[in-house]
């Protein structure tokens, strides 16, 4: 079967290891797969704008970050066609045709919308339209590149459902037009956000809880030391909790079987140190040890990567560039088979 991979991410801050956990990581993997038709690498900086509108700087600035991030993570411009959303005007143009076929209660009622609009308090006073229809904007950035796969963490199913019903509802009325995506999940990481360092649900910038993709060696290892644990274990004899905290949630995520031989040989696995702290005798400071030796030998060599990338910023752009050029074509040939099916194809 046919296999067409579409990945975005919004590039509203520097990358940080919740992206990598997230789908990041994972999408790279399928790259490297080799098994798929083609894949888009999106940076969706329109979509960032949605509600960053009022800081184009923000966005301007993260575009090449995320660009570098993603480059330093292993995305490759010869097997992935990288591209920037707001040079891809017929996105707009989609967008608008579909917001024909979702209801304002529909928008409304998509759970991942619902919790960031709680979040921010600068929609307290009122929620600007081109936010409310993210998801119908999504929905053209999957359908304009024919993709059938979208890895995404798990807040991102609700856009992929969305997107699901638009196709349905487009073809149903103007004929079969448009492919039905499907979402995966990566089994690698955790679907799910990481928690902060200091525990907080979300991982992010304005917070100051993340650990970024770009961070010095002496960055990870001053964060990971004043990172929050259980409160509760205050002695090494006292039991501990591994499920809310975020240090245990890291390692299962990132301690690979290679890092317990090489910086705890004492346990063989996560399960086995996690058991050993929720019995209780293990101390906080010897996990953290552990923790930042994992994640100075996961983040290390991307780090290096990204200071390849960020000598020659001039050829990162070039690349975003050349993709836009591939996913232009790509997105006008779909625009043209939707004006058609929608009997708006008045000068062909
Ligand atoms: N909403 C995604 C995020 O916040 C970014 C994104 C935009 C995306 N368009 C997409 C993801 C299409 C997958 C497919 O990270």
């Amino acid at each position: 079967m046919s296999e067409i991979i579409l990945t975005g991410v919004r590039p509203t801050g520097p990358l940080h290891i919740g992206h990598l956990s997230g789908a990041l990581q994972a999408n790279v993997d399928i790259q490297n797969t080799g098994k798929y038709d083609k894949m888009y690498g999106m940076i969706a900086d329109a979509q960032g704008l949605t509600d960053n509108f009022d800081n184009p700087a923000k966005i301007h600035d993260n575009v090449l970050q995320v660009a570098l991030d993603m480059l330093a993570i292993g995305y490759d411009p010869t097997r992935t066609t990288m591209f920037l959303q707001s040079a891809v005007a017929e996105l707009t143009e989609l967008t608008f045709y579909y917001m024909n076929l979702v209801t304002v209660a529909r928008l409304q009622r998509n759970p991942t919308v619902k919790t960031e609009i709680s979040q921010k308090e600068k929609f307290n006073t009122g929620i600007p339209v081109g936010f409310m229809t993210y998801p119908i904007s999504q929905a053209a950035d999957i359908t304009a590149f024919n993709a059938n796969v979208i890895p995404v963490g798990n807040d991102q199913l609700p856009m992929i459902e969305q997107t699901v019903e638009i196709v349905h509802k487009f073809n149903s009325i103007y004929g079969q037009t448009l492919v039905t995506p499907r979402a995966i999940i990566p089994t690698s990481g955790v679907a799910a956000r990481l928690p902060g360092t200091d525990g907080n649900a979300k991982m992010s910038k304005s917070l100051g809880n993340c650990i970024y993709l770009k961070d010095s060696s002496d960055e990870i290892a001053a964060k990971v030391k004043t990172m929050f644990t259980d409160p509760n274990h205050i002695r090494v004899e006292d039991p501990g909790n591994t499920t809310e905290n975020p240090v245990f949630m890291y390692l299962s995520v990132f301690a690979k079987p290679e890092h317990f031989a090489a910086f705890m040989p004492e346990y063989a696995n996560y399960t086995e140190l996690a058991t050993h702290y929720e019995r209780g005798g293990l101390g906080d400071v010897k996990v953290k040890r552990f923790l930042n030796a994992v994640l100075q030998e996961t983040l290390r060599p991307i780090r290096e990567r990204r200071e390849m990338f960020e000598r020659d910023p001039g050829a990162v752009m070039e690349i975003l560039k050349n993709g836009t050029i591939d996913a232009r074509n790509v997105a006008a040939d779909t625009v043209k088979r939707v004006k058609t099916a929608m009997k708006l194809n008045f000068f062909d």
